[in-house]
């Protein structure tokens, strides 16, 4: 005789490997109920198997890996119904936080975790919790040393917050090496592996086989359970897979990274450039090299960044793919590309411009452009809240630049701005792109769509010049910026501000304001406390009192910040402060992304927790959390940046309640900035005033 361990992750929509569709589940456990299976707890396996008793018929048992948190929502609820036992193995280090540990590959969507509180109620009612390692690694990769604290600590991390005693353990991946199960023997009462079968009589309790429900992913093939096709098929499917691991050896879902023959790790790279930078994170050290073309390095350590952004920054420069004469063609001769001193002349000029008291009055254009923007929602409509944020923020900064509506009909510029934002993303996607003298459809596109941006530009300069009294906008404001000798920038000059200011000034702010609604939706207590702290009508002056709202954006962009990573060059080696030595040349990725998920300095990384940001974090490093970059070159637009972000949200968060349309998990992909994969859909609905 034969039993299944049916073994569950995720209960959701995504249609992922790790999915079940909840309809799904509670149509499995409604069969199970209604034909008369029985479902027992690991413990009365364990027993019936150290007794040498026959395996009961019709018996069943049911498993769930990582401990999302959808369990308690969607399986929990179902479970009790049926009265069934059930086992879940959560990952000890990651309990509240999220799945995206080490080496998870990022096909796999993001969910969070089941948190202690909930554990705790789960317990009382029937569930189990067994251990599923400290922090999800490929065991059998690991040292001795490495391996015991993965086992041992686990178990003892979460006897102390489960309050009872953990007996069971689930191995990460399913891998492991004799000594990893000598050390799960020496702990645990079972250990479930991943081996696709069903239990029989003799079994080894440390290396139960189970059923991953992905297998019955029909319901069809779920009605057979029991009937001897089943396990044929099960057999067919155990032998196809094992075929596959000679084939293909086991998927290097953690380190080393894979490097190709001349181009070393730069496809694998660009191919998942999250996954890759997460796999280098969990790489031991402050300062990971990269084989990516020429000496790169990654840098884990804020001091080593603060070292390149601020203390030394005079030694590390912008890479050429902005500051060449190429670069410069792109984005113009101005801030964002200049170095050295005619940066520092340059940003000297503009930065009073920039002056919270010079920005405030912008905030009333943010106001009624979201006011214009909500007009568009009706009750209950459907969005795609990632569309919407782009053009609000878009709206916001042709006005605040230029005092045009970018989408009206009045000028041509919106639309040539973001044709040239799609040729900006060919560029960044393009591992050779064209040169730009060569007469190539793309190339000749971008001229013609700067001949619309230059006409439209040069022609509001000189409408400024020529009025009497010309607009209270930014391009105004730069129109009569002074240098220290009392010139004021060429016409030229202001061209290329402006323009890099229309680039760099909507599409972060529409990422973070997208994230932010995401995060909101899904957590709506914290939507809620922003609506609490609103004023009716919030202006510029309530900024200070928005304390809520800011720790929402400020995590926002923690978790998602737009700005993912960006480059350096050091000019001559240098020695970083972790006693890295950086040889003249190479390149410095520095990325916001890898620090603010660090562990080390924001506790449960992948949880949504604006309370760190509401008091000072004792100990986190200033270069811990930087959306914004730092030193010299610190981004320009970041007070006006925060304005924009908190008075949109808690002026739309007090008329709108916005809902994600399905439960199915939004990818970050990071192209110039870190955006939605596929849009981000939203119910709309209105709050009763
Ligand atoms: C959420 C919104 C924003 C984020 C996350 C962001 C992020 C950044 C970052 C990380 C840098 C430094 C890049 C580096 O050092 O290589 C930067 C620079 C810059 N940002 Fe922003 N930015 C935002 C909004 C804005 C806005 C609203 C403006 C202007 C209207 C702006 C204009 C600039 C400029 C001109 C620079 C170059 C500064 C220099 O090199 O001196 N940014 N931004």
């Amino acid at each position: 005789m034969s039993l299944p361990i049916l073994t569950y992750h995720s209960l959701d929509t995504a249609g992922s490997v790790i999915s079940t569709h909840p309809d799904q589940f509670r149509a499995q456990m409604r069969q199970l109920h209604e034909t008369g299976w029985r479902v027992i707890s690991l413990g009365e396996l364990i027993r019936l198997l150290q007794d040498r008793q026959p395996l009961p018929p019709r018996t069943a048992l049911i498993t769930f890996d990582d401990g999302y948190r959808n369990l308690y929502e969607l399986a929990w609820p179902v479970l009790r119904e049926y009265g069934f036992p059930a086992t879940v193995f959560v990952v000890a280090d990651r309990c509240g936080d999220d799945n995206y540990w080490p080496g998870q590959p990022t096909a796999i969507p993001r969910f969070e975790l089941l948190d202690v509180p909930e554990m705790i109620e789960m317990s009382r009612h029937g569930i189990e919790f067994g251990s599923h390692s400290l922090t999800h690694p490929d065991l059998a990769r690991l040292s001795a040393a490495e391996a015991t604290r993965e086992i041992v600590e686990s178990q003892r991390i979460l006897q102390d917050r489960l309050g009872q005693a953990v007996r069971y353990f689930c191995y990460p991946y399913g891998r492991s090496t004799p000594a990893v199960r000598e050390l799960v023997r020496q702990h645990y009462a079972a250990g479930c592996s991943t081996e696709l079968g069903l239990v029989r009589a003799g079994c080894d309790c440390h290396w139960l086989p189970r059923v991953d429900m992905y297998y019955c992913a029909g319901n069809q093939r779920f009605a057979e359970l029991g009937r001897p096709g089943f396990a044929r098929y099960l057999a067919g499917r155990h032998a196809l897979r094992v075929a596959r691991r000679y084939v293909r050896p086991a998927a290097p879902t953690a380190l080393p990274l894979r490097a190709w023959p001349v181009v070393g790790q730069l496809p694998t790279f660009l191919r998942d450039r999250l996954g890759f930078l997460r796999r280098c994170a969990a790489l031991p050290g402050d300062v990971v090299e990269l084989d990516i073309g020429g000496p790169t390095f990654l840098l884990k350590n804020p001091d080593d960044i603060k070292h390149v952004l601020e203390t030394n920054h005079a030694q590390y420069t912008k890479t050429p793919r902005l500051t060449s004469p190429r670069g410069k063609w792109l984005s113009g001769d101005g801030l964002l590309t200049s170095s050295g001193a005619q940066h520092l002349t340059q940003r000297r000029m503009l930065q009073p411009v920039f002056h919270h008291h010079a920005v405030a009055p912008f905030g009333d254009w943010m106001r009624q452009n979201a006011d214009a923007m909500m007009a568009q929602w009706a009750d209950g409509s459907e969005r795609d809240i990632h569309a919407e944020m782009l053009n609000l923020a878009q709206r916001n900064i042709g006005q605040i630049l230029f005092g045009v509506d970018l989408f009206g009909g009045a000028t041509e510029l919106g639309a040539a701005l973001r044709q040239r934002r799609r040729y900006m993303e060919y560029w960044f996607a393009s591992l050779f792109p064209w040169p730009e003298r060569l007469p190539s459809r793309i190339n000749r596109e971008y001229r013609d769509v700067m001949r619309v941006v230059d006409r439209e530009i040069y022609g509001m300069i000189r409408a400024r010049r020529e009025a009497s009294t010309p607009p209270a906008d930014l391009l105004t404001m730069l129109m009569q910026a002074t240098y220290k000798d009392g010139s004021v920038m060429s016409d030229r000059q202001v061209r290329d501000e402006a323009m890099v200011l229309a680039i760099t000034g909507y599409e972060t702010i529409g990422e973070a304001l997208t994230w932010t609604w995401y995060l909101l939706a899904r957590h709506p207590e914290a939507a809620e406390r922003v609506r609490a702290e609103a004023p009716a009508d919030p202006t510029v002056a309530d900024l200070p009192r928005l304390r809520y709202t800011e720790a929402v954006v400020s995590e926002a962009m923690r978790l998602f910040p737009p700005t993912w990573i960006y480059i350096r060059m050091a000019q001559q080696t240098d020695r970083l402060p972790s006693g890295q030595t950086i040889p003249g040349g190479a390149k410095l990725y520095l990325s916001p992304y890898v620090l603010h998920h660090d562990a080390r300095f924001f506790p449960q990384p992948g949880r949504f927790n604006p309370d760190r940001f509401l008091t000072p974090a004792a100990g986190r490093p200033k270069f811990a959390y930087f959306p914004f970059g730092g030193g010299p070159r610190v981004c320009i637009g970041q007070g006006l940046a925060m304005m924009e972000l908190i008075l949109t949200v808690a002026r739309v968060a007090t008329r709108y309640r916005l809902a994600l349309v399905n439960d199915a998990p939004v990818t970050p992909e990071p192209g110039i900035t870190l955006h939605p994969q596929n849009g981000m859909r939203m119910r709309c609905n209105r709050l009763s005033p």
